[in-house]
């Protein structure tokens, strides 16, 4: 099958590494007015986007997301929260409280969270494909999740609002244009038929089998992919630090 859009999606791959170069406000207008026409749970838009100018907020990203440089080498840097303040306020301006027997506004629980994150990321992931269809591309910075305190305080965020991910946009490099593209797991692991299965060993070994997965230099203390994600990913310190931000940011939403 021939389709622009279908080869746009295949062969998209994440990059770290920008061009010098800005990009043009007509060209962020143009992805920021396709964005906004992302799918949103009833049409509510739980999600605000904060664009990120200022170089020295730039750098502090760079130590708050868990040191990655690349973020200040970003020529736009997107964050987007997950927001249902925008909606907590409107029902306070209109006294909606007289509406709910008990004269007082329910607030905001952990589903209503949950609703503004799936539009949060729809919303990212429409913003990532129009650049790349705009040539520009574009990674994520699941590490926004860490330091809730700080991130809040930068932000000037309010209660009932939670930055969920983060994009750093930018013209890549020839370098990350030719980087190889990363493979994905079989479509058998992972589209099911009715039923969910858990895989079992045979199936883990399956899935690793091929030449990627035995060519990584595993982390110091992994003897293979297992222990190599273990402490690289699951056990390492950035992902305790996400544990714990998540962890106080979900106290609002009780
Ligand atoms: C939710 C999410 C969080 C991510 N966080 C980071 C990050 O903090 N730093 C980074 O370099 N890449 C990050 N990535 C990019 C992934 O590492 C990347 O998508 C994955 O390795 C596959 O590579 P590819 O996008 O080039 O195919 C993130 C991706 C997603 C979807």
């Amino acid at each position: 099958m021939n389709n622009e859009i279908i080869s746009l999606l295949k062969n998209r791959k994440s990059t770290r590494a920008f061009l010098d170069k800005e990009i043009d406000f007509t060209i962020k207008e143009e992805i920021l007015n396709a964005t906004l026409r992302a799918p949103t749970a009833g049409n509510m838009m739980m999600y605000s986007i904060i664009e990120i100018d200022n170089i020295e907020t730039k750098n502090k990203l760079v130590k708050t997301c868990d040191n990655q440089p690349f973020i200040a080498k970003s020529p736009w840097v997107l964050v987007f929260v997950a927001d249902y303040q925008r909606w907590f306020n409107l029902f306070k301006y209109y006294n909606c409280d007289k509406i709910d027997t008990n004269k007082r506004l329910s607030l905001p629980k952990e589903s209503d969270f949950i609703m503004a994150i799936n539009d949060t990321m729809i919303a990212a992931q429409t913003t990532v494909i129009a650049a790349e269809a705009l040539g520009i591309g574009s990674c994520y910075i699941g590490d926004i999740i860490e330091n809730y305190e700080i991130h809040k305080e930068m932000f000037n965020l309010p209660k009932y609002t939670f930055p969920i991910t983060m994009l750093c946009l930018g013209y890549p490099t020839e370098g990350q244009k030719n980087r190889k593209m990363l493979p994905r797991y079989d479509k058998k692991h992972i589209v099911f038929n009715e039923k969910y299965k858990e895989h079992t060993l045979e199936d883990f070994e399956d899935m690793y089998s091929s030449d990627y997965y035995k060519n990584i230099n595993y982390m110091d203390g992994a003897t293979n992919f297992a222990e190599h994600m273990y402490i690289k990913k699951y056990a390492s310190s950035f992902s305790e630090e996400m544990r714990r931000s998540v962890k106080v940011a979900l106290k609002n939403w009780e």
